[in-house]
């Protein structure tokens, strides 16, 4: 995956010695400068209900983008009564689309990457996660980690993105703090440094303390509101006792100097590397310490860096314009029957209307009406820059992972495909609608809706969809029937494992006869092999331990995919 150049505060010359300033002059560079010194872009990582649309909802507060608390989820509500967008997720009751949400705050303009609630689309979120500079994983102080949260921790580990960690509902009974700091040092390898610790818990939770100011902030239960003012002193100040009990202060005071005598230091070296992970304790529903978590970060997040591609690391101060697809989406506007490509910018700067080339065809496409999407409100973008994402219009042109230029060729490194769970044959029942079916099932497998394998008996033409959840698979069939006209059926395989074979074809002829697994090809013609559970899995790995199985398969590049 992108692999950038992490120095802090500096950005990196292109490799390929063009010159940052660009033809448009010195003022044009010094805004890019601005602007990409100004972004920072995130996506949040956690289970269901861990708050993170509350959370969503209080960041969009603070950066005025909504004006009052509930407004996200009374969006969605509203969108399920009144719009015909999406007759799934009218049906179901939940967003299964994500989008970025843009807002300033202070002097930074924040992109907040927003990955879809429910984990049946956790494939979108592992792509989105491969457009993001940051990650923050949400925690319920009660549970800690869960698995939704440990999956995608581990997409972000492949890029090694820096990782800030919020501790959530502390106005609710939850786990010690320590062994929720623990859980993640042991469980993930990832070294914690709590910048704030939390005095108390529960109906005791009486609000944390900085630990580089050594500043208490107080929790004042039922407030609620735009931007709390939180109470701060210094924890030397002699009214704090008066406040908040002996014991508690006394607890969490013993707890920091344990803290202090343990663990690494917090550097900008650690954090941007993704090897250490700033902690942050808060209750986002009673809106306390979002305020303090948001400064925090603001001063630790990377900003918009160099990426590899094929031309090298490119700069975001390089005065051509670069970016990638990492989502597509169809029918967000069924009227319109319109399809929509988000881009990732990174270098340069984005115009609405510019014509830039599109590395796969070598085709040169006019960028027209471009698209900020906020929720599912539009509005046009005249530029854009690194850091930023925008939705273009795609009449079939776009796939996941393409890369947009000007200038000099250059290709992003793509976004892998991750390991599915869920296998079933698809059926088309009536042979004079293949026509449609094909057509709808390539479509689908270029938006990444699912994942395309094949048998290897070239006999069996159905093709395998493979998918993380089971509302994938649910996708493909309502999309096929309501955009194609195509009824289906669905024959599950029951496998639930997935490994590419990293030697290919040769390496598992080598293997001979295979028991307990079944070999199949994927899009792109490369060996996958389906196991049944884990144990065949790990059995597979004890007879064959030469054999190079991989779970997230390696971009292919200049090669397409194999249509049905
Ligand atoms: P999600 O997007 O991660 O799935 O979570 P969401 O924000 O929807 O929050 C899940 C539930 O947890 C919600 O309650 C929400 O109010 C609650 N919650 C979020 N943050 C906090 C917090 O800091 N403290 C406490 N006590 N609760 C929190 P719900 O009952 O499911 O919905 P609602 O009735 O509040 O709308």
């Amino acid at each position: 995956m992108q692999d950038r150049q992490r120095t802090p505060g500096r950005f990196v010359g292109s490799s390929d010695g063009t010159s940052t300033t660009g033809p448009a002059g010195d003022s044009s560079q010094q805004e890019q400068e601005q602007a990409v010194a100004r972004r920072r872009n995130f996506a949040i990582i956690s289970h269901p209900d861990a708050g993170k649309t509350t959370l969503t909802e209080k960041l969009l507060l603070y950066g005025g983008a909504i004006q009052q608390a509930g407004a996200v989820r009374a969006r969605g509500e509203q969108r399920r009564v009144t719009s015909d967008w999406m007759e799934l997720e009218k049906q179901r009751g939940i967003s299964i689309t994500s989008t970025v949400l843009q807002f300033d705050y202070g002097a930074h303009t924040i992109n907040l990457l927003d990955t879809p609630g429910h984990q049946d689309f956790s494939e979108d979120t592992y792509r989105t996660l491969a457009a993001a500079d940051n990650a923050v994983m949400l925690e319920d102080a009660a549970k800690g980690l869960e698995p939704q949260t440990r999956k995608l921790f581990q997409v972000c580990r492949l890029r090694r993105i820096p990782l800030f960690t919020l501790i959530n509902k502390m106005d609710r009974p939850g786990r010690e703090p320590l062994e929720l700091v623990d859980e993640i040092e042991q469980e993930l390898g990832l070294l914690c440094w709590p910048v704030n610790w939390p005095v108390g818990s529960g109906d005791q939770f009486r609000g944390v303390i900085d630990r580089r100011s050594r500043q208490a902030i107080l929790f004042r239960r039922g407030e609620r509101g735009r931007q709390a003012r939180e109470l701060e002193m210094s924890v030397e100040d002699p009214r704090l006792g008066e406040l908040v009990e002996e014991h508690l202060l006394h607890q969490a005071l013993e707890e920091l100097e344990l803290l202090d005598g343990a663990g690494a230091d917090l550097t900008l070296e650690a954090v941007h590397q993704g090897d250490l992970t700033p902690v942050f304790f808060g209750s986002a529903m009673t809106n306390f310490g979002v305020h303090p978590f948001l400064k925090a970060f603001l001063e630790l997040a990377l900003p918009p860096m160099a990426r590899t591609s094929s031309a090298g690391r490119i700069d975001p101060l390089s005065s051509q314009f670069s970016g990638f697809i990492f989502k597509l989406q169809a029918n967000m506007d069924p009227r319109h029957r319109d399809r929509v490509a988000f881009l990732r910018v990174c270098s340069g700067t984005f115009e609405r209307d510019m014509v830039a080339h599109h590395a796969r065809s070598g085709k040169a496409v006019r960028l027209s009406r471009p698209q900020k999407l906020f929720g599912q409100d539009r509005s046009v973008v005249d530029r854009a820059y690194p850091g930023d994402v925008i939705g273009l219009n795609n009449p079939g042109v776009f796939a996941i992972g393409d890369t947009l230029y000007q200038g000099r060729k250059v290709e992003y490194e793509g976004i892998p495909c991750f390991s599915p769970e869920i296998f079933s044959w698809l059926h088309n029942p009536n042979p004079s609608a293949f026509k449609g079916f094909r057509k709808g099932v390539n479509a689908l497998r270029e938006e990444g809706t699912v994942q395309i394998l094949y048998d290897t008996d070239p006999g069996k033409r159905n093709p395998i969809l493979a998918a993380v959840g089971q509302l994938q698979l649910e996708v493909v069939q309502h999309r096929l029937e309501h955009d194609y006209g195509v009824p289906t059926r669905l024959e599950p395989l029951g496998f639930t494992t997935a490994r590419w074979v990293t030697g290919g074809w040769p390496a598992l002829e080598a293997l001979g006869r295979l028991f307990n697994c079944k070999a199949v090809r994927d899009s792109w013609n490369r060996p996958v092999l389906l196991f049944k559970n884990s144990w065949n899995l790990q059995q597979l790995h004890g007879d064959h331990p030469e054999l190079g199985l991989a779970a997230v398969a390696p971009v292919v590049s200049g090669m397409e995919p194999i249509a049905l």
